[in-house]
């Protein structure tokens, strides 16, 4: 780990160009244990994660998902997924919170990552269940590309103070 967590939140960019380089099994694993502390409705955990490095896999993935051209030269992609049976109406929220745990814990751990919704598209949804053969109760939710890079990108714009308000209005 080699920033603050504030440098960390401010700092961490989607990235979609990677090295040639694997991402080492037990980095993958840091930041696959980062998304079971995220905070959930009623402490449901119900993120189920499924780690993929297959490049046929990918090319299946990409067939059905316009926006993962990044996955050309990905090392790996975490399919995650909510857990209806256990969390039906809070699952989409708490995913979110695993998956922007997984985003920090990859940049803490100088790997690039990039977000890729899945949900609430209908037609990914069903085309990620299908091939990765989801049981009934599982539903796709995010695609998290990952892998080392050497793209610096600069510290976007945001316009703050007009967006922020204080005690009313
Ligand atoms: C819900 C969600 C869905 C996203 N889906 C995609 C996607 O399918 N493909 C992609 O390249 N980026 C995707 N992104 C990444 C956004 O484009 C990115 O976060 C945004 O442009 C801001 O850039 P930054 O992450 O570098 O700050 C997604 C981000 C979120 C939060």
């Amino acid at each position: 780990m080699n920033l603050e967590l504030y440098d960390l939140i401010i700092g961490r960019r989607s990235i979609r160009q990677f090295v040639d380089r694997p991402v080492e099994p037990q980095v993958l694993d840091k930041i696959l244990e980062a998304a079971f502390y995220a905070p959930s409705a009623h402490d449901r955990q119900p993120w189920r994660l499924i780690t993929v490095t297959r490049k046929d896999t990918f090319g299946e993935m990409q067939a059905v998902h316009p926006y993962l051209p990044m996955l050309n030269t990905a090392a790996a992609a975490v399919l995650v997924c909510g857990d209806l049976s256990v969390a039906p109406e809070h699952w989409q929220m708490d995913c979110s919170a695993a998956v922007m745990n997984m985003l920090l814990a990859a940049k803490a751990l100088d790997v690039g990552s990039c977000w890729c919704a899945v949900a609430p598209h209908e037609d990914r949804m069903a085309e990620f269940s299908r091939i990765f053969e989801l049981p009934e109760q599982i539903a796709p939710f995010a695609v998290v590309a990952l892998g080392y890079t050497d793209v610096q990108k600069p510290l976007p714009k945001r316009e703050i103070a007009s967006k922020i308000h204080y005690e009313t209005w």
